[in-house]
């Protein structure tokens, strides 16, 4: 099973652009165009969150628009830039969206179960699962602990050492960690919100992020350091799953390069 996880497209109304310097919409038409181009079709889309960058319902009508370029199954969760409300009401064909409440929910009709968390929190850019929701996580896990089972949620539970983004990150990650680790089928989490590709070791399982189909955060370490990105590069991870080998993830970096050439 191919998996392609697509993150942060911060979609804007048509012809506005992103921070009003980059065509966000365009990055990802790229994205989903390049996802097509590999030579082993995906089986299902994930797309980790921010999907538009205010909100707005013409933002989604423009998601709309641009997805319908993806033949392929797909599924979405919101992250902190997302309305939750709108983000239901665009994707209200999405049968696997909770009618009520956060968008948690778990899709199980492939070889891996894919299980989306909805980390936002209203009008605030942290992440954090209320009890509920890690009750709900629990139950759910609880229901078949042995399938290789994938949890996607926008906010990243780590802290990555970049101050600006640090600021924003999943609060109390130690809950969300405690009944992660109670469960040895978990194969990945996957996230988005940090606009760069992150790699951890995490509640006993790996956790990773996406890059962003818009811009990427630039990596500075000084706590006196200001938040700042560039237009690229983009990119999207690609996840292959078999019963063999397991998961292996692919991180795709989209653009223009020379060659191919001879490889030994
Ligand atoms: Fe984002």
């Amino acid at each position: 099973m191919l998996i392609a996880q697509l993150s942060d497209p911060h979609v804007r109304p048509n012809g506005v652009l992103y921070q009003g310097v980059v065509d966000s919409n365009r990055g990802f038409a790229d994205a989903i165009e390049h996802v097509l181009t590999l030579d082993a079709r995906p089986d299902l889309v994930l797309i980790t969150g921010d999907l538009v960058d205010e909100g707005r319902p013409d933002e989604y009508a423009m998601v709309r628009d641009i997805l319908t370029a993806l033949p392929i199954p797909y599924l979405v969760i919101p992250g902190n830039h997302d309305d939750r409300a709108r983000l239901r009401e665009a994707f209200s064909d999405h049968g696997y969206l909770p009618l009520r409440g956060p968008l948690h929910y778990c899709v199980d009709d492939h070889p891996v179960r894919i299980i989306g968390l909805d980390s936002t929190v209203p009008g605030q850019h942290h992440g954090h699962l209320d009890q509920a929701g890690l009750d709900w996580l629990a139950d759910t896990l609880a229901q078949k602990p042995d399938k290789p089972t994938v949890l996607m949620l926008h906010h990243p539970p780590l802290v990555s050492g970049i101050p600006y983004l640090d600021e924003y990150r999943y609060f109390d990650e130690s809950s969300l960690r405690g009944v992660v680790a109670r469960f040895g089928n978990v194969e990945a989490v996957l996230c988005g919100h940090v606009h760069r590709p992150l790699v951890k070791r995490w509640a006993g399982t790996v956790l990773c992020t996406s890059p962003s189909t818009a811009t990427q955060i630039d990596l500075k370490f000084a706590a006196t350091a200001g938040p700042s990105s560039h237009d690229g590069p983009r990119g999207y991870l690609l996840h292959s799953w078999s019963d063999r080998d397991g998961l292996v993830s692919h991180m795709v970096q989209l653009g223009t390069f020379a060659g191919p050439y001879p490889f030994a």
